[in-house]
């Protein structure tokens, strides 16, 4: 039974071509008093696009991704729908067809995903660089122990974490540079979806706003799409190219993100831009725009703070497992 969405007729498909489709996914939590997650949740993501998935606390959002993933566990069902990867090789995948070793190597080869808590799941006892190698120990194995190491160092340095770290445990590092430790594990085998459910929310502002520029950097020069997931509705209005807005585990409205921003069409999205003060001022047009006051053009999405902010330590924050509030 597919319940009619609200159809998004503006720029509901990604311009190019598409990497990820998903057709009629429904989720349901089967408890005593069943909850309906995800329902018919039908969108496009393109090759190369950064799709921004909106909506408050609670909507469906990780829900989501985890369906996409394939990670959900009892009691949570698929009821639902379809989920088709097309890869840049020209094939398709079913995902919901994936099972075992084939779904284990698709999850890190092809989608892969960093989440808030992600920082807090490396190992303590573990080195950075055993930990990095071991990716490719599992899923090259005929990668030889010096193109393993070597690799390593490049995928530390891609996200702008010193090679000398490889040396380091987890606990040496600020929150934010494990964060990104988690994001080049996450990119080690050049996957082409990369799918971030509040992959910066623990962190503060200026670590957030590095390593989004690190991400915006890295999609361009190694052209996977991101599905990035956050209630923070102005961040995802400067790093996407469309936003989904999700209500009560549907999608209730789609566009490109400028305009989202200046027409939307549903009052809920209306009413999750006006909660955001800075997007209502001088601010919000220059969030948009890249267009200050005085008329002056960014260049890119922000100017990256300088990097000042990675101290070490004591900025991790308390670990946040499974639910944000
Ligand atoms: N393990 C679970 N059992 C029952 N309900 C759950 C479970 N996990 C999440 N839910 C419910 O599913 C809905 C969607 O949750 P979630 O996907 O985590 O939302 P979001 O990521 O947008 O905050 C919420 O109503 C939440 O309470
Ligand atoms: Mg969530």
């Amino acid at each position: 039974m597919s319940a009619p969405t609200a159809t998004p007729t503006r720029s509901a498909a990604p311009t190019g071509p598409v990497v990820l489709t998903l057709d009629d996914v429904s989720v349901d939590y089967l408890v005593e008093e069943p909850v309906h997650a995800v329902r018919n949740v039908s969108l496009q993501l393109g090759r190369g696009e950064v799709l921004g998935l909106a909506g408050e606390s609670g909507c469906g959002k990780s829900t989501l991704a985890y369906a996409v993933t394939r990670l959900l566990k009892p009691p949570a069902v698929i009821t639902s729908g379809t989920i088709e990867f097309q890869s840049r090789e020209g094939y398709a995948v079913d995902l919901r067809a994936l099972h075992g070793e084939d779904l284990r190597r698709f999850r890190w080869d092809k989608v892969a995903m960093v989440f808030q808590g992600a920082m807090n799941s490396l190992n303590p006892v573990i080195a950075i660089r055993a930990q990095l190698e071991d990716v490719y120990q599992t899923h090259r194995p005929e990668m030889g122990k010096r193109e393993r190491r070597q690799r390593a160092g490049e995928l530390l340095e891609r996200v702008g974490v010193d090679r000398s770290r490889l040396r380091s445990f987890p606990h040496e590092l600020s929150g934010g540079m494990r964060q990104r430790v988690m994001i080049a594990m996450a990119l080690a085998l050049e996957p082409q979806v990369l799918i971030m459910d509040e992959p910066t929310t623990a962190l503060d502002v200026v670590v957030q706003r590095e390593i989004l520029d690190e991400i915006s950097r890295l999609r361009d020069e190694l052209g996977f799409a991101v599905v990035f997931i956050t209630h923070d509705l102005p961040l995802l209005l400067e790093i996407s190219d469309r936003i989904a807005v999700m209500k009560d585990g549907r999608i209730i409205e789609l566009a490109d993100a400028r305009t989202l921003y200046t027409q939307p069409q549903h009052e809920y999205t209306r009413t999750l831009l006006s909660s955001f003060p800075s997007l209502t001022g001088e601010r919000g047009a220059f969030v948009r725009t890249g267009v200050d006051e005085t008329g002056a053009t960014t260049s890119g999405t922000t100017d990256t703070p300088v990097a000042a902010a990675e101290e070490p330590d004591q900025s991790a924050p308390a670990p946040h497992e499974e639910d944000e509030a």
